[in-house]
């Protein structure tokens, strides 16, 4: 099949470079940037670190607000489609660039594939939810990660095409442990940071959802993350780039005990996460990530679209929003700081994290519709 594959933000570069080597093994690829993340840090440095292929297209039209930068997207993209006539048009999970490459695809009646598809925080005040249901709703293939995406899609009467593939995330994860779990590499990335780091001496962080930039979201979290610091266990914020700039139009200082560093490489965040005494996130991939890892996480959101995640994670993964007695009682149980050393050291000794096959099944699912055209 010829397949112009549809990418843009930093999480969709990962989940691409997961899939793109078995894609390009079976079918003809055609790279799609809309850059919607466009920084270095954000996006460039993915394309060196994964070994993605350069784009045949690159669009240019991060930034802005969703209407416009949406709409950008949607008059760069039909162009391109156009002249490309390709077989299927793949979109990964639940951004503004999912929505445009779904949506310009549809309406030239090119077949959809849907990456990520069926997940449902039930919340429609996120910008994902709307982009997600949108994308399956257009979609001709839908790729699941999970059962509860599966049933999510029955619920809404979407069966045909509907493939529980596996997470293409758990996949790269997995490639990636043997190197991550060497107490070397984190020393390494500590001396890069220019923080003494080691196993359990540490929080994690990472925020950037939009309900968290809001201004009474900015009056709270920084303090949640300050709390779960100690003199002696900084909190190390891998701070996106768009909650900084929410961060300094609202004026708000972080405090002390939070260390910010800026957007990091895919390597050196799950060196972190996995060696860390806990994570704070309200990132639907480190969410994920944390669960595999077995690294305590709380989350900095009231909903999730990842259930299996929380729920599988005995007790180890706990949603707590913005709620600050909470945070302090999951830290607590989950983290306690004489045991945070410990517990990191054997978690990283005893990690085995198998490959979920997601990418392998994709691809074949597409061929098995090739052959059925
Ligand atoms: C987007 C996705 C979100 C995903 C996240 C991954 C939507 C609606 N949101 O959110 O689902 O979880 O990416 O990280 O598609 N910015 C820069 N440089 C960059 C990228 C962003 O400065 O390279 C700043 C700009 O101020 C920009 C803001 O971040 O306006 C927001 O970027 P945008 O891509 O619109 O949304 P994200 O918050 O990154
Ligand atoms: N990530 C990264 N550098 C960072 C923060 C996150 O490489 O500084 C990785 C993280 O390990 C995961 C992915 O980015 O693989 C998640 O993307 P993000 O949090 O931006 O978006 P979401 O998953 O919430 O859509």
């Amino acid at each position: 099949m010829r397949i112009v594959s549809v990418v843009g933000t930093r999480p969709q570069l990962i989940k691409a470079a997961a899939l793109g080597p078995a894609l390009r093994d079976r079918h003809a690829e055609v790279f799609v940037d809309t850059g919607q993340h466009w920084d270095e840090q954000m996006a460039g440095a993915f394309f060196a670190e994964l070994g993605l292929p350069r784009p045949d297209h690159s669009l240019g039209v991060g930034g802005g607000g969703h209407a416009d930068q949406t709409g950008r997207m949607l008059e760069a993209l039909e162009p391109i489609l156009v002249a490309e006539r390709p077989d299927a048009v793949l979109v990964y999970g639940d951004t503004n660039s999912t929505l445009a490459g779904a949506l310009v695809a549809a309406k030239l009646g090119i077949p959809v594939a849907h990456v990520e598809a069926g997940l449902r925080s039930f919340d429609r005040r996120m910008p994902e939810e709307i982009n997600r249901v949108v994308a399956d709703h257009l979609a001709t293939w839908c790729f699941a990660p999970t059962p509860t995406a599966v049933a999510n899609l029955a619920a809404e009467g979407i069966t045909s095409g509907v493939v529980e593939v596996g997470d293409l995330m758990q996949d790269l994860a997995s490639r990636a442990v043997a190197e991550v779990r060497d107490p070397h590499a984190l020393a390494a990335v500590g001396s890069r940071l220019g923080v003494p780091l080691a196993p359990g001496g540490y929080v994690f962080a990472t925020i950037h959802r939009a309900e968290n930039r809001t201004p009474g979201a900015l009056a709270t979290w920084p303090g949640i993350l300050a709390n779960a610091a100690r003199p002696d266990r900084p909190v190390i914020l891998a701070l996106h780039p768009g909650t900084r700039a929410a961060l300094d139009d609202a004026g708000v200082v972080l405090p002390p005990g939070i260390h910010v560093v800026e957007p990091l490489g895919y390597r050196t965040t799950l060196t972190l996460q996995l060696h860390a005494a806990a994570i704070l996130t309200d990132s639907g991939g480190v969410q994920r990530e944390a669960a595999w890892l077995g690294t305590p996480c709380l989350v900095l959101r009231s909903t999730t679209e990842w259930s299996e995640a929380v729920g599988g994670s005995g007790g180890r993964m706990v949603l707590v929003g913005l709620d600050g007695d909470r945070a302090r009682d999951a830290l607590d149980r989950l983290a306690p700081p004489n045991r945070s050393a410990a517990d990191a050291r054997a978690r990283a000794a005893s990690l085995d994290l198998a490959p979920s096959g997601a990418a392998e099944a994709i691809v074949a699912a597409l061929a098995a519709a090739e052959v059925a055209r």
